[in-house]
């Protein structure tokens, strides 16, 4: 395809979404595909099918859709797999799962009753509050990745698909830190080999997708891809790799809120964050460990927009606490509370609440498509390893080492736009504009 700085290749023929973990998010994301495609709902909160992109500059008024702008793949040639530790098929997982009422997911019963998921790669001493019984079994970690990549090339046999994408919807894995056997390509295959403990399951999928030369986009706030052997081995196969921890929710509102704090220097002194949720996610994240991954994700956010480094009067010496309660009744509706302590002109003090009652993975949805969108655009364009343009998607986005991750979503946003022009050979938007104001 005729392309800028790139050679792009066409989307041609139909995507895999290959989706390890069948609950909430991914119901929600097949469900509101199949819905759209026939015209019974609208894709909001979704870049890839409402954005717009501007293109030279303001007098040209030439701001055209991002999917008219690049090649992307259409819904229409989206196909769904997955795995999970339950044998649900999809209809039944959304039901389930609670976020589409029942009267809406009829509509779309046969599209979600087709798809069976895969038995699950588990190890409970990962997720301590789940068992289920759609299990594999294997000698030992290596194998069970084996099995995995059987599966992805099965899957495309079976469909045809000319392509895939496989973003991690599983649940939270107990908190990780980089270890030894994480540091190199050897050293992780020798490490599955041996059933090391530090090798989690989702790490057995995303050397299973790299393997097979599919884009891994982690929804989940695990290690698994951010270690340097999985970094690697994707660098070198020349497969994009992306993550961690969809950023939706209270999250989201922050990473809006703090840069407009910052913007106008204000001052911080305390950010007290509590979410009540009744999902089966809350119910994953009740176990303290599994807690501590999330917790560390949600954590750094305010740390790298207000970077106290810089500025320590204003933001030197604020108290940052993030909760979350497992409460059934509330489903898939999480309710959030923050309360926000600012200080501004001669250290006046401030308040700011928000209360967002907001729904987890009807926010998480769209997020999971444009990542599966532009991840196989990515892999198109050739692009391998971390992909950094993708932040504005993340809680505690991917970078390389030597750098710090970008949290502000407005930064993010401008980002992942001038990476499209990068793409489509457009020049890059600074905002300027003195040029407007020269004489001739
Ligand atoms: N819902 C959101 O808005 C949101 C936002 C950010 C991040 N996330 C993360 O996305 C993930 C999915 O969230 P959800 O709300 O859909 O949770 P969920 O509990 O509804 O679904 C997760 C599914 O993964 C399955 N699973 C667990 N381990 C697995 C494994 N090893 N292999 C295959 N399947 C496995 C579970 O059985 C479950 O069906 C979680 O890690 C969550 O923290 C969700």
């Amino acid at each position: 395809m005729e392309q800028g700085n790139v050679t792009i290749a066409p989307a041609q023929g139909k995507l895999g979404v290959l989706l390890p973990g069948m609950g909430a998010v991914s119901t929600t994301l097949i469900a509101g595909v199949e819905l759209v495609k026939k015209g019974l709902g609208r894709p909001v909160g979704s870049l890839t099918q409402y954005g717009t992109i501007r293109l030279g500059k303001r007098t040209e008024n030439n701001q055209p859709l991002i999917k008219d702008f690049v090649p992307l793949a259409g819904l229409d040639d989206l196909v769904f797999g997955g795995w999970d530790i339950f044998g649900d098929n999809g209809y039944e997982a959304a039901l389930h799962a609670g976020v589409i009422e029942p009267e809406r997911l009829k509509l779309v019963q046969e599209e979600l009753e087709a798809i069976t998921p895969l038995k699950a790669v588990f190890d409970q001493n990962y997720v301590r509050r789940l068992s289920g019984p759609h299990i594999k079994t294997g000698q030992n970690k290596y194998e069970l990745a084996m099995q995995l990549m059987e599966d992805i090339e099965a899957f495309q046999d079976r469909t045809g698909v000319t392509r895939m994408v496989m973003p991690w919807c599983g649940s939270t894995e107990v908190f990780m830190e980089v270890d030894d056997v994480h540091k190199t390509l050897q050293a992780f295959e020798a490490g599955m080999k041996e059933n090391h403990p530090a090798i989690t399951p989702s790490m057995l999928y995303a050397y299973a997708a790299i393997m097979s030369n599919v884009p891994f986009a982690n929804g989940a706030p695990n290690l698994t891809v951010d270690i340097p052997a999985l970094q690697e081995l994707a660098s070198d196969r020349g497969v994009p790799i992306c993550g961690k921890d969809f950023k939706t929710g209270q999250t989201l509102m922050k990473t809006i809120m703090a840069p407009g704090l910052k913007a106008r220097m204000l001052g911080l002194s305390g950010w007290f964050s509590t979410n009540i949720l009744g999902n089966r996610d809350g119910d994953v994240l009740h176990d303290p460990s599994s807690f501590r991954t999330k917790e560390q994700s949600k954590l750094s956010v305010l740390e790298y927009i207000l970077q106290p480094e810089l500025n320590e009067e204003l933001y030197g010496d604020y108290e940052h606490q993030v909760h979350i309660h497992y409460y059934p009744p509330r489903g898939d509706n999480k309710e959030g509370w923050d309360n926000i302590d600012i200080f501004g002109w001669l250290d006046y003090p401030m308040q700011i609440k928000v209360n967002f009652l907001c729904r987890d993975s009807i926010l998480a949805a769209p997020v999971a498509l444009d990542l599966v969108l532009f991840m196989d655009l990515a892999h198109r364009s050739g692009m391998s390893g971390i992909q950094e343009w993708l932040s504005f998607y993340f809680k505690s986005p991917m970078c390389a080492p030597f750098l710090y991750p970008e949290h502000d979503l407005f930064i993010q946003l401008t980002k992942l736009k001038n990476t499209l022009r990068y793409l489509q050979g457009e020049e890059q938007i600074t905002h300027l504009g003195l040029d407007y104001y020269q004489q001739p």
